[in-house]
């Protein structure tokens, strides 16, 4: 079996590239994460595009909800590469999800997605929640 390729953006079996827009600083606020984050994207890009590809044969609506969504993007640590993290990767996907959810508790996370979000997606159904998971767990009774 071939190695996984975990590097950037290295397309594979039904993945394709992601734009570079992506992968570039745009100034925005942009957390850091350490050098797992490569390796995590990877899988959670694959798996989101595995997954919304795969089920929409099946249901007829998918709403995404990212309760700890951070702001988008991250950097990993100690080096200048930028990387989509769950929100934009999320957004990605070729078959997409009918809504988007994202919660973040940051100010500085949420109003960057935001930004991102109204730049890259303007035309996806998106809703930012600026608060705990827990306040709006409790609140929507889930
Ligand atoms: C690891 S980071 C971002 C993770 C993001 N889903 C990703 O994979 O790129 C976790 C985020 O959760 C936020 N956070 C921490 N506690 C929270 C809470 N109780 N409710 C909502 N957001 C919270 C932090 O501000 C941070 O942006």
């Amino acid at each position: 079996m071939e190695p996984v390729d975990f590097s950037a953006n290295a397309p594979g079996l039904l993945i394709p590239k992601l734009p570079d827009y992506l992968f570039e600083d745009d100034g925005l606020y942009t957390p850091e994460v350490g050098e797992w984050g490569e390796k995590k994207y990877a899988l959670v890009g694959r798996y989101d595009r595995l997954f919304s590809t795969g089920m929409k044969v099946k249901w007829d609506v998918r709403v995404y909800i990212d309760l700890f969504s951070g702001a988008g993007k991250a950097r990993i640590k100690g080096t200048d590469k930028i990387r989509p993290a769950s929100p934009l990767l999320a957004l990605s996907v070729p078959d997409g999800f009918n809504r988007y959810i994202f919660c973040d508790n940051d100010n500085r996370c949420l109003d960057a997605l935001d930004t991102r979000v109204k730049k890259y997606y303007p035309s996806l159904d998106v809703t930012f929640l600026k608060e705990t998971a827990t306040s709006w767990l409790t609140k929507s009774q889930v």
